[in-house]
């Protein structure tokens, strides 16, 4: 069946991927930077640190290598960048290093996970997916690098499916909160605080990783070949929303 490489596959989004594409019979190689999860079911586990992918070339060849012969020669029907980090922070605190990190793990990498895996992704017919997030758009305050990185994954995603065009299809997704174990766990001491949250959403509810995978499974399906360079918002609505008072 096809291959599906899958990165931050243990964290909440990322395991729902995997569970998603594992069940429909996809060949799934997930990857992140923790030890594979006891419970993750996936053909391939390999333990990558993306930044590291981003800095020391040497490094990036050997992971590369690993991902092809993983593959058995049969290309790859979709890359899901979907690992990213969250470091908060305002414009009178945020460090070069905090930037830099950012920067490599949620946009240098997908651009060059994207780039080394170009041949297999071609040879498979393949497709891109980058996770990126409500906060291409809009944002709230200390959200400055990650805001900033996503809105350049967004717009990425427009200029590769430009520049691959006819070679492979290149797509977002822009999710809302969604209720990932760690989301959840922040609520745990204030249950008001999470139903505040859920019914701001026009849906009356956020997200939940399985809604993700879903969306992502469609995209990478084959069955939309139109749908090149999109950034689909996963929003349950709320970028609709005015916020003025009254
Ligand atoms: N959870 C939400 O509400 C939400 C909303 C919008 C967008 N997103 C996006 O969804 C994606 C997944 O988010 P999540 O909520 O599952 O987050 P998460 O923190 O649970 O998962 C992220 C995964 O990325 C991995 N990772 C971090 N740094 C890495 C590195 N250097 N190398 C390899 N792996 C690394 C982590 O180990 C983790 O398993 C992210 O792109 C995030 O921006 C999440």
């Amino acid at each position: 069946m096809a291959n599906v490489l899958i990165t931050g596959a243990a964290g909440g989004i990322g395991r729902a991927l995997v569970a998603r594409f594992f069940s429909a019979g996809y060949t799934v190689i997930a990857t992140d930077i923790v030890e594979r999860p006891s419970d993750l079911e996936c053909a391939h586990y390999l333990k990558i640190d993306l930044e590291r992918t981003v800095e020391d070339a040497d490094y990036a060849a050997t992971q590369f290598s690993a991902i092809s012969a993983s593959m058995n020669g049969d290309g790859l029907h979709a890359l899901i960048n979907n690992a990213a980090i969250q470091i908060l922070g305002g414009v009178d605190s945020l460090t070069r290093q905090e930037w830099r990190k950012t920067l490599d793990i949620n946009l240098l990498a997908p651009f060059l996970w994207t780039q080394a895996l170009l041949a297999q992704l071609e040879k498979a017919k393949g497709s891109v997916v980058n996770v990126s997030s409500i906060h291409a758009r809009l944002t709230k305050q200390n959200f400055v690098a990650y805001a900033t990185s996503k809105a350049a994954l967004s717009g990425m995603t427009r200029a590769m499916a430009i520049d691959l065009q006819g070679r492979v299809k290149v797509n977002a997704i822009e999710p809302a909160a969604i209720a990932t174990p760690m989301l959840l766990a922040g609520f745990i001491d204030k249950p008001e605080l999470l139903d505040d949250l859920n019914a701001c959403h026009p849906s009356g509810e956020i997200g939940r990783p399985a809604d993700v995978a879903n969306i992502v499974a469609a995209i990478v399906d084959g069955s939309m070949p139109f749908l090149h360079g999109a950034c689909l918002p996963l929003d349950g609505g709320i970028s609709g929303r005015l916020h003025d008072p009254g």
